[in-house]
């Protein structure tokens, strides 16, 4: 299983970047974590961040046929990226949207998620585990195939 890891802006100022919110773990951190994945599960991993919001389209369109899944935490754009959203719904394989953060326990605007329905789970509030759940979500889909 080949499952491409894909972040949003501003999760490469991990550590830096409201350290009480994300935590003090730096984005390498977070690639070495992700990276341990491919061992322990025994797939591979590939992780890609951007600030962009169409290179991350971009991506995505790339990612169909060529990954069994994604793990997307699209940052802000979860709040109002209606192009992600399409993006998400114009590929055949499985999204599961992650955040490090509870969304629902921050500022309102973060409350709203215009990518979730197009995603086939969602977990948040885990830290970095957030994206493990969301990789369990994708494992346990492939064997209901
Ligand atoms: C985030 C939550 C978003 O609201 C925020 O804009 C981020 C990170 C998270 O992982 O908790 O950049 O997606």
């Amino acid at each position: 299983m080949n499952i491409l890891i894909l972040n949003g802006p501003n999760l490469n100022m991990l550590g830096k970047r409201e350290p009480e919110v994300y935590g003090s773990k730096s984005y390498e951190d977070l690639e070495n974590y992700l990276k341990s994945f491919e061992q322990t599960y025994g797939i591979t991993v590939d992780i890609k961040q951007s600030n962009l919001e169409g290179i991350l389209i971009d991506l995505l369109q790339y990612a169909d046929d060529r990954f069994d899944g994604v793990i997307l935490n699209a940052g802000a754009f979860t709040h109002y990226s209606y192009a992600l959203f399409d993006a998400i719904k114009s590929i055949s394989i499985p999204v599961v949207e992650v955040h490090l953060s509870d969304l629902t326990k921050r500022e309102d605007f973060r409350k709203i998620s215009v990518i979730r329905d197009a995603c086939v789970g969602s977990v948040m509030g885990l830290g970095f585990q957030s994206y493990e759940e969301g990789l369990k979500l994708l494992l346990k889909g492939s064997e209901q195939l």
